[in-house]
């Protein structure tokens, strides 16, 4: 490892993007510390030359010892992913406030509290980037993912103040933007899915919603083009503010920018009616 390693920090390491980033960025000679609520589901992470980390991005002791480690071992912190999030599907009425509470403990909370910890290094050595994972349901809401949506948009949010705020520091702020792609993240927000009570009136449309969004998932593709644009934020000299990395992103985002509201949701409330006849 050459004293110019990138040092570099993933938060939400253990599976997705984020362990798919930390294997590319070790074969790139980075030096990387891998984070996760579970330091055991990382092993092939440390195999690979990663440092693990156990975060909880709810809890702020565990981001800050993280951090504070990573200082004492490297003195600095060059890039940090704020990766973690789930999503919690469900109609807006149905999911629990608990549950909503959560959702944004983790997705938005949490990341205000890795930014908070990161910040001052980043200020004081005048250097780094933050790389935000954000996703098409940043610009995108559709019926059962309105509350993970609203995580989204308030990430992107959050991004591009702070990307003026800091960019006269060297600071470096970049939103990724995935689509449908294939992680352990369907298997979640599925799991929380079929745990909300939805009241009779809603059955139809979360029918729809469930196969629509499960043949998504089936024909989604792996994790490689967002890999590819989180490695390129983090490692080329300038990078782009956002990187829209799958083709389904790039046209909805699109679609939704040219077409009105209401011919929208026309539009997604035809496809869950199309995926509950073809049984
Ligand atoms: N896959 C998609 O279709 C898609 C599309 C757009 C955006 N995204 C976003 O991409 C990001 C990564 O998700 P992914 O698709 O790679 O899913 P994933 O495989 O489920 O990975 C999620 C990561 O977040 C971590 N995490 C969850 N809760 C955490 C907490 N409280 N503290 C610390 N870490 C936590 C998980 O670690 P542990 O559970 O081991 O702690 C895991 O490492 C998320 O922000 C997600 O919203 C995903």
């Amino acid at each position: 490892m050459s004293i110019n390693s990138k040092v570099v920090l993933i938060v939400g390491a253990s599976s997705g993007f984020g362990k798919a980033t930390a294997e590319r960025l070790l074969e790139l000679d980075c030096i990387v510390y891998a984070t996760s609520r579970s330091v055991e589901k990382m092993q092939e992470l440390l195999i690979k030359g990663a440092h693990l980390l156990g975060m909880d991005v709810t809890d702020d002791a565990s981001i800050i010892a993280g951090v504070e480690q990573i200082l004492a071992e490297q003195e600095r912190i060059d890039v940090v992913f704020v990766n973690a999030g789930y999503g919690a599907y469900g109609t807006i009425e149905s999911i629990a406030t608990e549950e909503i509470q959560k959702q944004y403990d983790v997705n938005v909370f949490g990341v205000a509290r890795v930014l908070k910890a990161v910040l001052p290094t980043l200020r004081q050595q005048k250097s780094g980037r933050i790389i935000f994972t954000a996703s098409l349901a940043s610009h995108l809401s559709i019926a059962c993912t309105g509350w993970y949506a609203s995580t989204k948009h308030a990430l992107v949010g959050i991004a591009k103040a702070l990307r003026q705020e800091v960019r006269d520091m060297g600071i470096e702020v970049i939103i990724i933007e995935p689509g449908v792609v294939k992680t352990e993240f369907a298997g979640v927000a599925f799991g929380l899915l079929d745990r909300v009570d939805h009241p009779a009136d809603y059955l139809p449309l979360v029918d729809g919603f469930r196969r629509s969004m499960a043949r998504s998932y089936d024909q989604a593709p792996g994790v490689d083009s967002t890999v590819k644009a989180m490695v390129a934020a983090a490692m080329v000299k300038c990078p782009k503010t956002v990187y829209c990395t799958t083709v389904d992103a790039k046209i909805l985002k699109f679609l939704q920018r040219l077409l009105s509201d209401l011919i929208v949701d026309w539009l997604v409330l035809s496809w869950f009616k199309q995926s509950s006849r073809k049984r």
